[in-house]
């Protein structure tokens, strides 16, 4: 296997993907992709395609395969993808996950690692629901876990915690229920091609980070 770092980030929402993401995009030089975040950034900017996956996200719901699967094959064309990325968020789907094959595959590239963050149902939706993000620099924060040093401030750029709007009761609920159903399957499609590794996701973040460069540092 190629040392080559593109890395897939597996696991149900609040797992830590995007936590973890930003760490290992750090330590290796380079980009995470969350499509998430892209979402959210289309959202926030009130574009076509950003209003109607807005409909999606809020009741938990996918959006739409063709649509995320353009967004990734785009930004994958990107100079800074040359070396390596983490994908955080995607693929989500089967139908994706084979999508993305067929973008790699033309490219002469592929995948290198996956790794899946297994944390317990409990702790996803005590994470999700004292999450707050800085709607200036996107820096995560937990209200009991990672608090900021002054309640609603990033502590990185002074900027205001928002609470992301799918991170209502209801809509976790619904978003854990997608996750089992249409994005678990992927473990399996993953194991089959002998690219999946785990790595228990519950600890303190370091710990976490630490086993998963340990999963990378393998070849
Ligand atoms: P997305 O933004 O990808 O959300 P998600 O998968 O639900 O995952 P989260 O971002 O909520 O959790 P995370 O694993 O990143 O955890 P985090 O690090 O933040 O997707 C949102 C929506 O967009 C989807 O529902 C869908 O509608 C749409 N979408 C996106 N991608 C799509 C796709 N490919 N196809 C179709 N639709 C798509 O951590 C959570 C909290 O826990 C934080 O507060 C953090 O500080 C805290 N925390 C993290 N690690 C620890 C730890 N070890 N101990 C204690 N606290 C911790
Ligand atoms: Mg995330
Ligand atoms: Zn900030």
């Amino acid at each position: 296997m190629s040392n080559k770092k593109n890395i897939i980030l597996l696991g149900p929402p609040g797992a830590g993907k995007g936590t973890q993401a930003v760490k290992i995009a750090e330590k290796y030089n380079i980009p995470q992709i969350s499509t998430g975040d892209i979402l959210r950034r289309a959202a926030a900017a009130g574009t076509n395609l950003g209003k109607e996956a807005k409909k999606f996200m809020d009741r938990g719901d996918l959006v739409p395969d063709e649509v995320v699967v353009g967004l990734v094959d785009e930004r994958l064309m990107d100079t800074d993808c040359k070396d390596g990325y983490i994908l955080d968020g995607f693929p989500r789907t089967v139908e994706q996950a084979k999508a993305l094959d067929l973008i790699l595959d033309e490219k002469g590239d592929g995948i290198t690692y996956v790794v899946s963050i297994d944390v317990d149902e409990d702790e996803l939706i005590e994470r999700l629901t004292g999450r707050r993000t800085c709607r200036k620099c996107g820096k995560m924060y937990h209200v009991a876990f990672e608090p900021p040093k002054s309640e609603g401030k990033c502590d990185k750029c002074d900027g205001e915690l928002y609470q992301r709007d799918d991170d209502k009761k209801e809509t976790i609920t619904a978003r854990l229920r997608v996750y089992n159903e249409k994005t678990e399957p992927l473990i399996e499609y993953f194991s089959k091609k002998g690219l999946k590794r785990s790595v228990h996701g519950s600890g303190g973040i370091d710990e976490i980070f630490s086993k998963i460069t340990e999963v990378l540092e393998e070849s």
